[in-house]
């Protein structure tokens, strides 16, 4: 396991200590109090509110009905504040701290493990399996925010079970950490469009951040030869490993760990969905999400044209919700595709079907009803 420091706190008198763990780089709390099944909710809530790590010691289930309690106390509160219909930058910040506001007060509920991944608490599940896929092999006593560890063992099954991809016809399995295929609108986009005109034996593919691997396995069940995938996160590189596998399609897809673009190789067709929102990731678990000040989105644009073939295509899959939250205009993106020297042949659009694009209590919704996810065609012909 990386990235530990050691939390400290006393017990019966006596200081102990345990490595601290946090996938989101949270420091351990300074202060920390043992409590178990006797405190209340309206005491813990106050301690959590206050900063002071809550390290569980009574029942498990009881402490996940404890976070619940706490999550209430929040929101009880929150919803006393005047609601703010998220649609620009400001009421964005506004809604983004409050969300990180409420993350730090549950993630104060802390759980302590034994070696070898096990809770030592009346009725605590086995979570071995999931620990070992996200921490790997461990020898020490631990400490991580009950919050989390319900993060490890959702993703768990999430992976176990796999998310149905209707175009492709078969399931990705998501790993922890790694972007989820959730909303299925721009695979449909990818699917749909026409390949260039060019294809042939050779024609080869780039799918630039490929997260799971969807895209790359998408492009492969439409019968491109040679794809090259890539992506910065090991993780990510891991997982896209995996389903390009299961689904058979290692022969026509080969995945490597680089920033942007494979080097010295061109290709006949680019495709990139680079993170929709820019702005600052409050979390590595964020980066697939947020993307501060467009890092990805420009570096892929501004570069796109050394790696494409002469006749090439590159494909952006790009969500309109950042112009909806008003963090980015059209015309901004516009300007950052011709300032890069390519040529736009087509947008086509889709309207997301996903349910919380219907949620009218989302404080984001009025931002989600509009948004349009957008497949954006370029190519390096001029302009006349
Ligand atoms: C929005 S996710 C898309 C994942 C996948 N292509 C899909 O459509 O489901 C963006 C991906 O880009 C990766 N990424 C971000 N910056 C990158 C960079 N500079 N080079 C390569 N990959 C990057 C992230 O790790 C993430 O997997």
């Amino acid at each position: 396991m990386n990235d530990f420091s050691n939390i400290v706190w006393r017990e019966s008198d006596v200081e102990q200590s345990a490595r601290w763990h946090s996938e989101k780089n949270i420091p351990p709390p300074k202060r920390i109090q043992v409590i178990d099944d006797t405190i209340t909710a309206d005491d813990a809530y106050h301690l959590a509110c206050e900063g002071t790590g809550l390290l569980w010691r009574g029942d498990f289930q009881n402490a996940r009905q404890l976070l619940n309690a706490i999550a209430k106390r929040i929101d009880k509160k929150n919803a006393k504040k005047p609601a703010i219909a998220v649609t620009s930058r400001e009421t964005f910040n506004l809604y983004r701290q409050a969300q990180s506001q409420r993350a730090r007060t549950l993630d104060k509920l802390l759980i302590p493990f034994e070696t070898d991944h096990r809770i030592p608490l009346r009725r605590a599940p086995d979570v071995h399996s999931a620990c070992m896929q996200v921490y790997g092999e461990n020898h020490e006593p631990y400490v991580i925010s009950l919050r989390e560890l319900l993060g490890l063992i959702g993703a768990h099954e999430w992976r176990k079970k796999g998310v149905d991809i209707t175009v492709l016809n078969g399931k990705i399995h998501p790993h922890y950490g790694v972007f989820a295929p959730i909303r299925q609108e721009y695979l449909q986009l990818l699917a749909e469009t026409p390949l260039p005109s060019t294809i042939t034996e050779d024609f080869t593919a780039f799918d630039i951040g490929t997260g799971t691997g969807v895209i790359a396995a998408l492009l492969a069940r439409r019968k491109i030869q040679h794809i090259i995938a890539t992506d910065q996160d090991s993780r990510s590189v891991d997982c896209a490993r995996q389903n390009i596998s299961r689904l058979g399609f290692q022969k026509q897809v080969q995945i490597t760990q680089c920033d942007l673009f494979p080097k010295q190789q061109q290709a006949d067709l680019i495709v990139c969905n680079p993170p929709w929102l820019p702005a600052r990731p409050s979390s590595p678990l964020e980066h697939a999400i947020y993307d501060l000040d467009n890092r990805m989105l420009s570096g892929f644009l501004d570069n796109v044209s050394n790696y494409l073939k002469p006749k090439g295509e590159a494909w952006l899959i790009m969500s309109d919700f950042a112009e909806q939250l008003g963090l980015r205009t059209q015309d901004q993106l516009v300007k950052m595709i011709k300032d890069a020297g390519l040529n736009i042949v087509e947008k086509r659009d889709i309207k997301p079907s996903h349910p919380r694009s219907s949620d009218t209590s989302d404080p984001l919704y009025a931002a989600r009803k509009s948004e349009v996810v957008s497949l954006w065609r370029f190519n390096l012909e001029t302009k006349n």
